[in-house]
């Protein structure tokens, strides 16, 4: 272990600012040795919630200078796994970028496939997929992002390791784990089993060297062991930390009509009060 800490400095160095949940944390040590690694010019989130990944991944761009912007897409309105959000969800991940990571971070507040167009063609260094996690959901995010990756690309998918033993009944609803199965033969992979699983594709035929040798190491059974331990750590400072989780109503048939019409006025009167003030 203790030769493994000497080869990943940003994992074993960085430690997350933001905590919000429970769910993908174990994941930001991976996160930060990869990103210190690639040094992405361009890095997209589908699915940033209350941030906490979002967060992890625009320190760790801060800290390694490469000048990355970092945009965390989402419609913070919830899916079927997650519930329904109310619009303080938002004005809080809002204000905490804008204080924190003024520089990096940029909302996208649109559907995954919307957002898509504001992206040119080979220009995504660094994917995370975690939006819905159905299997049509992710091959449907995975098949519209690909053209955008770069030559450097890599892809990370949350949730590759969701079972009726780690969650219940709601697993039957992930196809994570499908899709990444049916995927990851065409591409240097790796994969963990921590934290509900990530899966990692190294899409991008030029991928920086380094960015290899990690994904090839994180193929032993030493080095999944040693991002466990390290996200290990994290998920008990968070579990000891007292954060509270919020509650969501349920998706679909309870969230009443008014309320998304209400958030689709807001985010169209919002965009034309930003076209408005850079005109
Ligand atoms: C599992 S949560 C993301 C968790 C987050 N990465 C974290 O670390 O806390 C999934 C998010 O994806 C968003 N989402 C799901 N499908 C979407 C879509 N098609 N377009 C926009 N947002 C979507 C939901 O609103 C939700 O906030």
């Amino acid at each position: 272990m203790n030769d493994i800490r000497e080869s990943v400095p940003w994992a074993a160095r960085l430690e997350p600012k933001l905590l919000k949940s429970p769910w993908w944390i174990g994941h930001i040590p991976f996160a930060f040795e990869l990103i210190g690694r690639q040094r992405p010019r361009i890095l997209v989130e589908l699915g940033t919630y209350s941030g906490s990944s979002f967060a992890a991944f625009c320190q760790a761009a801060e800290a390694c200078g490469a000048g990355t912007k970092c945009y965390g897409v989402d419609l913070w309105e919830g899916d079927m796994h997650m519930g329904s959000f109310d619009e303080g969800l938002f004005r809080e991940v809002s204000g905490y970028m804008a204080a924190n990571h003024p520089q990096t971070a940029v909302l996208v507040r649109k559907d995954f496939n919307a957002a898509v167009g504001d992206f040119a063609d080979g220009s995504v260094d660094f994917l995370h997929i975690d939006g819905t996690h159905t299997y049509e959901a992710v091959r449907n995010d995975f098949t519209t992002w690909l053209p955008k990756m770069s030559e450097r690309g890599v892809v990370l998918f949350h949730d590759v390791n969701v079972t009726v033993e780690n969650v219940g009944e709601p697993a039957r609803h992930f196809g994570v784990r499908r899709f990444f199965d049916e995927t990851k033969a065409a591409y240097p992979h790796a994969e963990f089993d921590h934290c509900y699983g990530l899966g990692v594709l190294v899409v991008g035929r030029g991928a920086d060297p380094e960015v290899l040798a990690l994904v090839e190491s994180c193929r032993t059974q030493a080095w999944r062991d040693y991002f466990a331990a390290r996200g290990g750590e994290i998920s008990t400072r968070f579990a000891n930390s007292g954060v509270k989780l919020p509650v969501h109503s349920a998706y679909g048939a309870a969230v009443p009509l008014w309320r998304r019409a209400a958030n689709k006025a807001r985010r169209i009167l919002r965009r034309a009060l930003d076209s408005a003030r850079a005109a």
